[in-house]
């Protein structure tokens, strides 16, 4: 298994002392400045999603666990804890919390409510590169909507896997859907092959969900492909 997306609806998780006891003092005044309660649950939520699973998988406690940030802002573990690998990356939106995990793969993740498409539709030409503009318009009309947050939501998925963010253009890089799989096109300026990374989408109730995962040479060298993220729910600790 190349990687496991963890992922929860905030509005089924309880924020009981327990959960509120696993951030630290400085997650728990970030989590006060949100004035939106449903935006202050949903940052305690992915604070002790983040927490419990990578706990569980290096068997540490939750608490103990110590972030930095690169320059770009991605949150990764300190250094103290390197000794045994591991990649996450997390991504919430209305609705819904999700932490992928993998101890052999850089990975990213994105996910976006499929509602949002009125908005990117109109951001395209900001958002997309040419060639995916092409495609998006040569689709059936009733189509493009979807398309246009499945893009999104692998370019996001993309972004976040490099560590950088929005600092990468984001017409550097164009993604094509072929019978089965999507492909990625990289511009030589941003450095990357896009032919190792394995990525998917998944229609998740009314979420869309991507996912980005860099394959070693070993594993395309097997053949490593579909299927490679497992979805599990995560519920606790209530
Ligand atoms: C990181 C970024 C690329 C994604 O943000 P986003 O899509 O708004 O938010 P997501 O929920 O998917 O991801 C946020 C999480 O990504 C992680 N993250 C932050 N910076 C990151 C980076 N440079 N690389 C990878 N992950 C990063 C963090 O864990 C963050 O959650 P946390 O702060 O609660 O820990 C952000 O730089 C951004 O600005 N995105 C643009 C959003 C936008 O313009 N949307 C308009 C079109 S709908």
């Amino acid at each position: 298994m190349a990687a496991r997306l963890w992922w929860v609806r905030p509005e089924t998780f309880q924020a009981t002392p327990a959960a509120l006891a696993l951030l630290n003092a400085k997650e728990r005044a970030q989590q006060q400045r949100f004035i939106p309660p449903a935006k202050r649950h949903e940052y305690l939520v992915t604070r002790v999603l983040v927490r419990t699973v990578l706990g569980e998988a290096l068997g540490v406690a939750p608490q103990a666990l110590q972030f930095v940030c690169n320059e770009w802002g991605r949150p990764a573990l300190a250094s103290v804890l390197m000794s045994a690998p591991i990649h996450f990356n997390v991504s919430h939106t209305d609705g819904l919390v999700v932490c992928l995990v993998s101890t052999e793969n850089e990975v990213g993740v994105d996910t976006e409510l499929f509602a949002r498409a009125p908005r990117l539709l109109a951001l395209a030409p900001e958002v997309f590169a040419p060639q995916e503009l092409v495609e998006l318009a040569a689709l059936p009309i009733e189509d493009q909507a979807q398309r246009a947050v499945i893009l999104w939501t692998l370019k996001e998925s993309y972004i976040k896997a490099r560590g950088m963010g929005l600092a990468l253009p984001l017409d550097g890089f164009a993604f094509r859907f072929e019978p089965g799989q999507v492909c990625l096109d990289v511009k030589p300026a941003l450095q990357d092959d896009g032919a190792r990374w394995q990525f998917q989408w998944q229609r998740f109730g009314s979420h869309c969900i991507s996912t980005a995962i860099a394959l070693s040479s070993q594993q395309r060298q097997s053949g490593m492909k579909a299927n490679a993220v497992d979805y599990v729910e995560f519920c606790r600790p209530g």
